[in-house]
């Protein structure tokens, strides 16, 4: 009778370990927030040009911008990071026109832009 309790309970953990092996579970909260904000319509995350520039590989690379109808060359950090996301406005990435929605400074939210930055950073380059 014991030794059937332990087997079932035995059962139970194994099956619920199978579960969180899910690969749906495992997918990053920064890619399911890129996903979940329309961000993959315009950007793509292998390295591909759409309407935006690729998202792959662009954290710590040098980006060249137009600002202020000025050229200039920025390493792509946090700080150039967010300010794309959240005032996509104030830098335009040499070769593209601005096509950025302005309204992701009300509609991410503090935590959520964090959590894109973040993943965008374990995307950007190596
Ligand atoms: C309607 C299309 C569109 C959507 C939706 C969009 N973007 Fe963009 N994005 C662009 C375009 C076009 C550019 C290049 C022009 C510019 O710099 O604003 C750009 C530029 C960027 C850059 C700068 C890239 C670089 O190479 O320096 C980042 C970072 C970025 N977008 C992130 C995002 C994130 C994160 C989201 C979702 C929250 C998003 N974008 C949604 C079109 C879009």
């Amino acid at each position: 009778m014991t030794l059937l309790r332990v087997a079932t309970t035995l059962c139970l953990i194994f099956s619920l370990m199978g579960c969180s092996g899910n690969k749906n579970q495992e997918k990053p909260e920064g890619l399911r927030l890129l996903e979940f904000n329309g961000c993959l319509a315009c950007h793509s995350l292998d390295g591909t040009t759409n309407i935006g520039p690729s998202l792959k590989g662009v954290f710590r690379s040098e980006v060249v911008v137009i600002s202020n109808d000025e050229k200039k060359t920025i390493t792509a950090d946090r700080e150039y990071m967010k300010r794309a996301i959240l005032h996509p406005e104030a830098d335009i990435v040499e070769g593209f026109q601005a096509g950025m929605p302005t309204n992701f400074m009300t509609q991410l939210g503090e935590k959520n832009t964090n959590t894109i930055l973040d993943y965008l950073e374990s995307i950007g380059k190596k």
